[in-house]
């Protein structure tokens, strides 16, 4: 079966890989000619009936966006952005929603060889104060429905001139340009910068679940990494619609949108926020063949499953990343949506998915899977770069020398700097997350190098008791944290939403605490359950630890006086 797929041997593949294939695939001669809007769009305009995206919009309106319109409007965007003086390299962010002009936007910016970031909407002024500000961002487009936050947040942002507003209905106000009346004025035909593979591309913000977000810096040369990964680990093939659930301001948007466009695939997007029902309807309605999110998605559908009993999936790959994917919800997806979620690792840093499952390899249902092929990683001591043992917990660490291996953090060398470790054969990258290898070469995820917790003089990645958690009926999600504690410096602490149909109690908890000592280890085990209603979560899904576990240290804390 593995010869169906691009991808149908990983060991042979990764021995045989060299970039310049990738590269070689670039309609210009890349890396040194590259440009990454010629490649993922206006090469595929010529093709009158190529999609490019499929948007439903929140009242459930499709809108079609073939490729020559794609080209035609992002020409029209990079002539505007000229006409205002925006130069080559100069920052342009979005604060939007999914709709067509965010794509369009994205494109035409790279095309006039400015450099796009985006913020996800969920943050507020503040949040959108600081990343703007941090890299004078000279261009911020918005829709009138958010200009008010902007508004607030451009007071602590002297370098933005301009904004371009989308008007939604309620008319753009004096003094902005208006996104849809200046571009139906603007030229059709631009002439692409001509960018090479080492000019700057996109900045994105890292999602700061431990310190301030720093701001990571891709090249154009970036998208023949995120390309390697959609074609080996997502398999993407003519006739895919594609739905990658993932929103512009966070760069797993642009890695599945602009990879995937790089093969001329068409791409599904939905405009509103994650809603269990809503999403199983879209996947009924519309012929999706490829579904990527994140575990707290999958989770919620695993919660809400009597919702997909009548859905008809055209399914035949799906993909996570951002966070531990549990083997019980690997198991759920090949029970329910009638495929194997493939795991996939990787960091606004590393650009892309690096550490990922491919629909041809033997899945392991809890691990992340292999590296891509033409990347290596191992598994190292952050103090002297050394590979470990299989077994031993290390830090996941990279060569820092595929394509879509971030340039810097934006004016900030030192922390650039403080990522590398000079090992005995050579410099790695260290992510700052804990995993080990198995013999077989499969890598499994343990914890962030914070979350670890010391407890009676173990070391315990907080993911292993999670996934443990998360096969308990009652529990429909875990996270777990370190609590003070005189005796055994820290105890594990669980804290837990339970399912649908369970009522947090005492013996409930108990329950839980037996079963994880069962399974897993009598010293891994929470010896404190609380239940919540939710999790705090940051913008992008992920579970919020460090405020959990605020709220451990200062129960501790209370519990002394
Ligand atoms: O801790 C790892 C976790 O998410 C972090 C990176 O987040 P971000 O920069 O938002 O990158 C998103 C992907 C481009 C990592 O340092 N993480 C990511 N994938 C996984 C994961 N943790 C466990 N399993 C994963 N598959």
């Amino acid at each position: 079966m593995g010869d169906n797929h691009n991808l149908s041997d990983y060991e042979a593949a990764s021995e045989e890989f060299s970039w310049d294939d990738i590269f070689a695939e670039a309609d210009w001669e890349a890396p040194g000619d590259l440009n990454i809007a010629h490649e993922v769009c206006d090469r595929h305009a010529a093709d009158k009936d190529r999609v490019a995206l499929y948007q439903v919009s929140e009242d459930g309106d499709l809108t079609t966006v073939p490729f020559w319109q794609l080209a035609e409007e992002s020409n029209q965007f990079a002539n505007l952005l000229e006409s205002m003086g925006v130069e080559r390299g100069d920052r342009v962010f979005s604060y939007m929603p999914r709709i067509p002009e965010h794509y369009v936007a994205m494109v035409g910016t790279l095309k006039r060889g400015a450099v796009w970031g985006s913020v996800n909407e969920r943050f507020g002024p503040e949040g959108i104060a600081y990343r703007l500000a941090d890299c004078d961002t000279s261009v911020v487009l918005t829709t009138t429905d958010n200009r008010e936050t902007v508004a607030e947040a451009l007071e602590d942002v002297p370098s933005v001139e301009q904004v371009i507003t989308v008007d939604r209905g309620d008319g753009v106000p004096d003094g902005d340009i208006a996104f849809g009346d200046r571009l139906e004025g603007a030229e059709r035909n631009y002439e692409t910068a001509d960018t090479g593979g080492d000019d700057n591309a996109l900045l994105y913000y890292t999602s700061g679940t431990t310190g301030p977000a720093k701001g990571v810096l891709h090249e154009h040369r970036w998208i023949a990494g995120v390309a390697a990964t959609q074609r080996y680990t997502m398999d993407i093939k003519p006739g895919d619609c594609y739905w990658s659930t993932a929103d512009l301001g966070w760069l797993t948007g642009p890695i599945n949108t602009l990879g995937a466009w790089f093969w001329g695939a068409t791409m599904f997007t939905y405009e509103g926020e994650f809603d269990p029902a809503e999403w199983a309807e879209l996947l009924d309605e519309h012929p999706i063949t490829i579904l990527f999110s994140v575990p707290t998605a999958y989770r919620m559908l695993r919660e809400n499953e009597s919702l997909l009993d009548d859905v008809s999936l055209d399914l035949r790959l799906a993909g996570s990343v951002g966070e531990p994917l549990s083997p019980g919800v690997v198991t759920w997806g090949e029970e329910t949506l009638g495929v194997t979620i493939l795991d996939t690792y990787g960091q606004t840093e590393t650009g892309n998915f690096i550490i990922n499952n491919y629909p041809s390899m033997e899945v392991r249902p809890g691990s992340m899977g292999k590296p891509i092929p033409g990347v290596e990683a191992a598994i190292v001591d952050p103090d002297t770069g050394e590979v470990v043992e299989p077994g031993e917990t290390g830090q996941i660490a990279e060569r820092p020398d595929f394509p879509c291996f971030f340039a810097e953090y934006w004016e900030k060398p030192e922390k650039t700097a403080s990522c590398f470790v000079d090992g005995p054969d050579g410099e790695w990258y260290l992510s700052g997350d804990l995993a080990y290898r198995d013999e077989d070469g499969y890598f499994w995820f343990e914890g962030r190098a914070d979350d670890v917790i010391i407890s009676s003089g173990y070391r315990i990645g907080p993911f292993e008791v999670e996934s443990a958690l998360g096969e308990h009926e009652a529990v429909a999600e875990a996270a777990v944290v370190p609590k003070p504690d005189p005796e055994r410096t820290n105890i594990v602490k669980a804290y837990v939403v339970p399912s649908e149909g369970y009522e947090p109690s005492d013996s409930l908890a108990e329950d839980i605490k037996t079963k994880v000592k069962t399974d897993l280890a009598a010293h891994e085990y929470p010896r404190e359950v609380e239940f919540r209603e939710e999790m705090p979560k940051t913008v992008t899904g992920k579970i919020r630890r460090t405020e959990l576990q605020d709220l451990a240290q200062a129960e501790a804390e209370a519990g002394d006086d």
